[in-house]
């Protein structure tokens, strides 16, 4: 598996849930979308967009979506989110529930909503036995919407989202995903979990370049979205140029939330890395990912004064697993291991390592090394 990648041999890598690593279809990918840049520019746009089309089938794929008339593809997870918190009437009274440890992004576009009146409740989804019966309980006759990372992005809880989703359906509540820590590591079924949003940038466990993500809407909740950005690439015959557009006439489905022109770079990256992901089987990868996470929280137990932050029940943990090294500073031994090439994460008052199912076993032990050595 190791061999898709082709990072320096002294580099030890456990840092997917921040930047990773692209692998080598997708250097191969950029170079050759360069290459005809460089000598042809555009004239096979028609390829390019073939492409585009081609990567929305993948996305359909990777989170189960009925097909790509739910499929947009953004910039980023903020903007995702913003889409909806902006998109979305809330009434004076109505209110939103997100777990309380989420990630900036998925919090500021809820907590801008408060000036509107819309009450922000934030459920605490750390060190409790049922996190998932935590936020369904914060939900009420009022709540709008609820939203959650798939998994946590400092402490690494994985969510139950089908309870979740459930739970959303029952009560009229709409539910929104940010799954940016577990799409590419973590089988994500979007039908299964009634998810109505999902988002999602492509640079952690899909292993592609910032700037491109995916955004899911159901398309029955489509209509509900007050469109806040206007271009030509949303309207219905966004390539017919013949005529003046008098009367403006939206696309029905996911293609009006682009409005302008699409980023092909990182489209033909993230098609790259996709390609490879859906080739070897998300299924595949998944197993891998837990199997390299249980390795790492037994390694890290057989050593002295570690504190593992992450719940580590069957099923509570994906990719990211974060630890603390009793009565030091975990701040000077992040930045130790950073000065050893072991590249990883400060989050959530520990030290955070998100190996992925490439990772080989020897890496996750020379980090554990580096580590031991620090006193
Ligand atoms: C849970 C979560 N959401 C979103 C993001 C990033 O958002 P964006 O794609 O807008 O940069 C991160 C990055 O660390 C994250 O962990």
């Amino acid at each position: 598996m190791n061999s898709f990648f082709q990072l320096d041999d002294h580099i030890v890598h456990l840092n997917h849930a921040a930047v990773a690593p692209w692998p080598k279809v997708t250097r191969d990918a950029v170079v050759a979308f360069a290459d005809e840049n460089v000598s042809i520019g555009s004239q096979h746009y028609d390829q390019w967009l073939k492409t585009e089309q081609q990567l929305k089938q993948k996305l359909v794929q990777l989170i189960n979506a009925e097909s790509t008339d739910e499929i947009a593809i953004l910039k980023n997870t903020s903007e995702g989110l913003s889409l909806i918190a902006q998109g979305l009437t809330f009434n004076a009274g109505d209110n939103i529930v997100i777990p309380a440890e989420e990630f900036p992004s998925n919090k500021v576009v809820w907590q801008a909503l408060e000036l509107q009146g819309v009450e922000l409740r934030r459920v605490s989804v750390q060190d409790i036995d049922e996190p998932e019966q935590a936020l369904i309980d914060a939900i009420d006759e009022h709540t709008r919407l609820l939203s959650c990372s798939s998994v946590q992005y400092a402490r690494g809880l994985r969510l139950d989202l089908n309870v979740i989703g459930q739970a959303c359906k029952q009560n009229d509540t709409l539910f929104c995903v940010d799954a940016i820590q577990s799409l590419g590591a973590i089988a994500f079924d979007a039908q299964a979990c009634h998810a109505d949003f999902i988002v999602a940038d492509g640079h952690k466990w899909m292993c592609a370049p910032e700037g491109t993500a995916l955004f899911y809407c159901r398309k029955t909740i489509q209509p509900l979205l007050r469109l806040r950005q206007y271009g030509w690439h949303m309207l219905k015959d966004a390539f017919d140029f013949s005529h003046h557009h008098d009367e403006i006439e939206i696309a029905d489905n996911a293609q009006r939330f682009e409005s302008g022109s699409p980023n092909m770079m990182g489209i033909a990256a993230l098609d790259a890395s996709l390609g490879l992901l859906l080739d070897i089987g998300i299924k595949k990868i998944q197993a891998k990912v837990i199997e390299n996470s249980t390795y790492l929280i037994e390694r890290l137990l057989e050593l002295p004064d570690i504190t593992i932050l992450t719940p580590t029940g069957q099923g509570q943990y994906a990719g990211i697993i974060t630890f603390q090294k009793n009565d030091i500073d975990n701040v000077e031994l992040y930045q130790y291991l950073q000065d050893n090439n072991v590249i990883c994460a400060y989050r959530g008052d520990g030290i955070r390592f998100s190996p992925h199912f490439y990772t080989p076993k020897q890496v996750i032990d020379k980090a554990l090394k580096v580590l031991s050595e620090f006193c």
